[in-house]
């Protein structure tokens, strides 16, 4: 069977067991099955519920503990999953005779040392906070760019004529993806988002590898270019002065900061946009003191994390909190729900950009996976509402919010708002 069609095949295979599985009450396949539409929280709870970790007749363990979280991030004894066979890009994919490097599973978010720690300390000195203070008048100049934009609209949708465009424009800028080529960069960084939660059909599978293809082949061309004038302070000039760096660790980590900086960023400023928007009292404050921003921010990442969770295996057969669990089996390890868990934080339902202890939370990882963009992220989120609501003080929902379709990144789609209405719209959301 070609590659393709039997990735497709497993892929919705693996969907049925997991609907069929949730109608028998298995709660972790339920959690696999909300609807993206539907509130997660409820469900998290219900986790939460049934214990510190919780055994599922799938095979999975699920956890809502923020201390348990915490510990297995930071054991070296566990490592992050690889779907293998499961991923719509196994290691058997070639597009005309070409194998495909997979952007996630063979970059350092899944590895483990010496390589996770190879190939992490190639593009961190990026994100330092002295790299970050260069980027900050940048993006600040880019939010005010799309804000003149809109600015004459009337209407527009927050999502995708503002926040989608502020990431990708400051990711391309950090790899030295040159202008004109901008909106095709955008194009794969879509594609390559879109099947992060897996692809529904063989036209969706056939669709990413087309876009992967096309992704490197202008990423080899671009890596040829750096290699012929040297000296640029991108990180893809620094990648192609390393020699002894592979085609494929070059590709993947390349893809890794497009796909990890994109998507979540895009949710972290729409959601705390939301967040704004729900609560008259945190605008208020806002328009008083744009410095709020930050603190808003961080709460959003609490309260309403993009990466809602992710998965660890144990390295050996081992035991969690009384748990005999068997090598490999995957600990889903709910952050979206660690953050809300009341041993640590305070009537945890509540939005509270003040409360001491938000810094706490758990919507950056932990351990050697930390975020290595977390910095870079709660900077744009800040420039993003800041310019936001100081350019659109009155700023109102004008319309229905649809969710994006997936479980592991939470946030809005399309969310239409109006800049110069007194009447306030209430926030709908709405199945897309
Ligand atoms: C609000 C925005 C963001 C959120 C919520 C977020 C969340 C996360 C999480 C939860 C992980 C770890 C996953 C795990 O432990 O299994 C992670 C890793 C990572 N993130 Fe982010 N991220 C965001 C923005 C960014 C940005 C802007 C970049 C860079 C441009 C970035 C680059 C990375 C990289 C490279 C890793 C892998 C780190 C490692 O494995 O050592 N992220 N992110």
């Amino acid at each position: 069977m070609p590659s393709t069609v039997k990735n497709a095949t497993l892929l919705f295979l693996g969907r049925r067991i997991v609907r069929a599985r949730a109608l028998l009450g298995d709660p972790a396949a339920r959690l696999l099955d909300i609807s993206p539409q539907r509130d997660p929280y409820p469900v998290y709870e219900s986790v939460r519920r049934q214990g510190v970790l919780v055994k599922t007749k799938m095979g999975v363990y699920l956890t809502a503990s923020h201390e348990l979280c915490a510990q297995l991030l930071r054991d070296p004894g566990f490592g992050p999953l690889r779907a293998g066979a499961l991923s719509p890009v196994d290691s058997s994919v070639e597009v005309d005779g070409r194998r495909l490097v997979n952007p996630v599973e063979e970059s350092f978010l899944v590895r483990n040392p010496p390589d996770h720690t190879r190939l992490r300390r190639l593009v961190a000195p990026w994100f330092t906070p002295r790299g970050l203070r260069a980027q900050t008048a940048t993006v600040e100049r880019v939010v005010e760019e799309y804000l003149d934009e809109v600015a004459h609209r009337g209407t527009f949708d927050l999502v995708g004529d503002f926040a989608a465009r502020v990431p990708i424009q400051v990711i391309a800028d950090l790899l030295g993806v040159p202008g004109a080529d901008h909106a095709a960069f955008a194009r794969w960084g879509k594609a390559l988002v879109n099947a992060l939660d897996g692809v529904r059909d063989l036209g969706e599978m056939r669709a990413l590898h087309a876009a992967l293809r096309e992704f490197e082949e202008f990423l080899d061309d671009l890596v040829a270019r750096r290699r012929r004038h040297p000296g640029g302070d991108d990180v893809v000039s620094a990648l192609a002065a390393h020699d002894d760096l592979s085609r494929e660790d070059l590709i993947a980590t390349t893809e890794l900061l497009l796909v990890a900086g994109f998507e979540t960023t895009v949710n972290l400023i729409g959601n705390s946009a939301l967040a704004v928007l729900g609560h008259p009292e945190t605008r208020a404050r806002l328009l008083a003191d744009p410095g709020h921003a930050d603190a808003v921010v961080e709460e959003t990442l609490r309260h309403d994390p993009p990466v809602q969770y992710t998965v660890r295996v144990p390295f050996e057969p081992t035991e969690v909190a009384g748990v005999r669990i068997p090598k490999g089996a995957p600990i889903m390890l709910m952050l979206a729900a660690a953050n809300r868990d009341p041993a640590v934080f305070t009537d945890p339902h509540r939005f509270d950009p003040d409360r001491a202890d938000v810094r706490e939370h758990l919507a950056f990882s932990s351990g050697i996976h930390y975020c290595l963009g977390a910095s870079l992220a709660r900077m744009e989120g800040a420039a993003a509402l800041r310019g936001l609501f100081r350019r659109f003080p009155g700023l109102t929902a004008a319309g229905p919010v649809r969710r994006r379709p997936s479980r592991v990144i939470r946030g809005a789609a399309k969310l239409p708002v109006a800049t110069n209405v007194t009447k306030q719209h209430p926030i709908v959301q709405t199945i897309s």
